[in-house]
């Protein structure tokens, strides 16, 4: 219903109380009755337009009044501006979608209520302990390198030494990436089982020497339960240098852990096989939770398995054959050796804080990840 501004001939305070109550409810009338963009600015113009606008008419009837109503009709009509240009100002959006729906028809803040708590976020135990692992290294005076989580067969297997149906790469339970038949074996790709594969992008771009520690994520097709996650994070590190001997594994890699885990740890090294590093040995250390004596009091120390050793790496002496997929960038295998190592950081993350199912680390549940914030 159109709204005719008033035309007063009685400045009573009832009256100018129920002519300004009557303009109000008209407001509100009108609103409601706007379905479109288009009909929302008429109606803004119709009441706030400089130039015959309602609010400028009754304006205009203000300057009329007797002086003796002045004040009285002046309170009225500021109160009714205030009302028309807060109710005006930015409050009112159309949805998109065309219905011609008010899509926030009044929006108020309710200052009294309290406010909304944003969290700061907290490091990921994993990250956290990758972390610190990265930084014992960094302070050594190796640098970070990383490389792509979606790998070619060439840079996951064949230049680390893996050639083409060895039977070494069964260990690796590879999730293979989709519709990669039509391309060379070398060029199929994969999700990276393990860092190892930066050693050689990192060779390829940087001449010897070089110290590098490789913290990353990686995948394996390995039914999730207590211990095992098909996703899951490493940390890897070479150095190559010219004599470099395994003397400077195992003194670098001991001080690492005592670093990592404190000065009392000793560190045991026992032979194994990796494709990409000949010798190969596994590292354990100490049980830093029993003290390597594998009992709890009276009770047997399951971290260790009682035997007072934990396994936390693999490592060994670069294969020289995989320096020959790199031998163009200056590590030629008669001139130039290194060692190299990885281990997993969500593996030890469970050992350093007695979590009992990797499974945690990965669900997302606040009330789990709060208790390293
Ligand atoms: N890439 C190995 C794995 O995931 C771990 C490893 C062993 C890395 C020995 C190394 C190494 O660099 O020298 O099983």
């Amino acid at each position: 219903m159109a709204y005719t501004v008033f035309k007063l001939t009685d400045y009573s305070a009832s009256t100018l109380l129920k002519t300004f109550a009557d303009a109000k409810l008209a407001f509100g009338d009108g609103m409601r009755e706007v379905k479109s963009e288009a009909e929302w600015k008429v109606f803004r113009d119709l009441w706030m337009a400089r130039k015959n606008g309602i609010l400028t008419q009754i304006n205009d009837q203000f300057k009329k009044a007797p002086k003796e109503a002045k004040r009285e009709f002046g309170q009225h009509l500021n109160e009714l501006k205030q009302y028309v240009e807060s109710e005006i100002d930015g409050r009112h959006k159309f949805s998109e979608d065309g219905s011609g729906q008010l899509a926030v028809q009044f929006e108020s803040v309710d200052i009294s209520l309290p406010g909304v708590r944003r969290p700061i976020g907290a490091e990921h135990p994993v990250i956290k302990t990758s972390n610190e692992m990265v930084r014992v290294f960094q302070k050594l005076g190796y640098s970070v390198a990383d490389g792509p989580v979606v790998e070619t067969d060439y840079y996951n297997f064949e230049a680390l030494n893996f050639p083409p149906n060895h039977p070494a790469r069964d260990t690796q339970d590879t999730l293979f990436i989709s519709g990669q038949e039509g391309k060379a074996q070398r060029e199929r790709l994969l999700l990276r089982t393990h860092t190892s594969p930066v050693q050689i992008r990192t060779m390829e771009k940087m001449r010897p020497p070089i110290r590098i520690v490789i913290p990353g994520t990686v995948h394996r097709n390995d039914p999730a339960d207590a211990s095992h996650s098909p996703m899951f994070h490493q940390i890897e590190g070479l150095a190559v240098d010219t004599n470099i001997t395994f003397g400077d594994l195992k003194g670098t890699l001991d001080h690492a852990m005592k670093e990592f885990f404190g000065s009392s740890v000793k560190t045991s090294f026992r032979p194994s096989f990796f494709p990409f590093t000949e010798p190969s040995a596994e590292m354990f250390v100490s049980c830093f939770i029993c003290g390597g004596s594998g009992k709890r009091g009276a009770e047997p120390c399951r971290p260790c398995k009682q035997t007072g050793w934990i396994e936390i790496l693999g490592c060994g002496m670069v294969d020289p054959n995989v320096f020959e997929f790199v031998k163009d960038n200056g590590y030629d295998p008669r001139k130039v050796s290194g060692f190299a190592f990885g281990m997993g950081a969500d593996r030890i993350a469970l050992l350093k804080y007695g979590v009992d199912d990797i499974q945690l680390f990965f669900q997302g549940d606040v009330r789990f990840l709060q208790q390293w914030a």
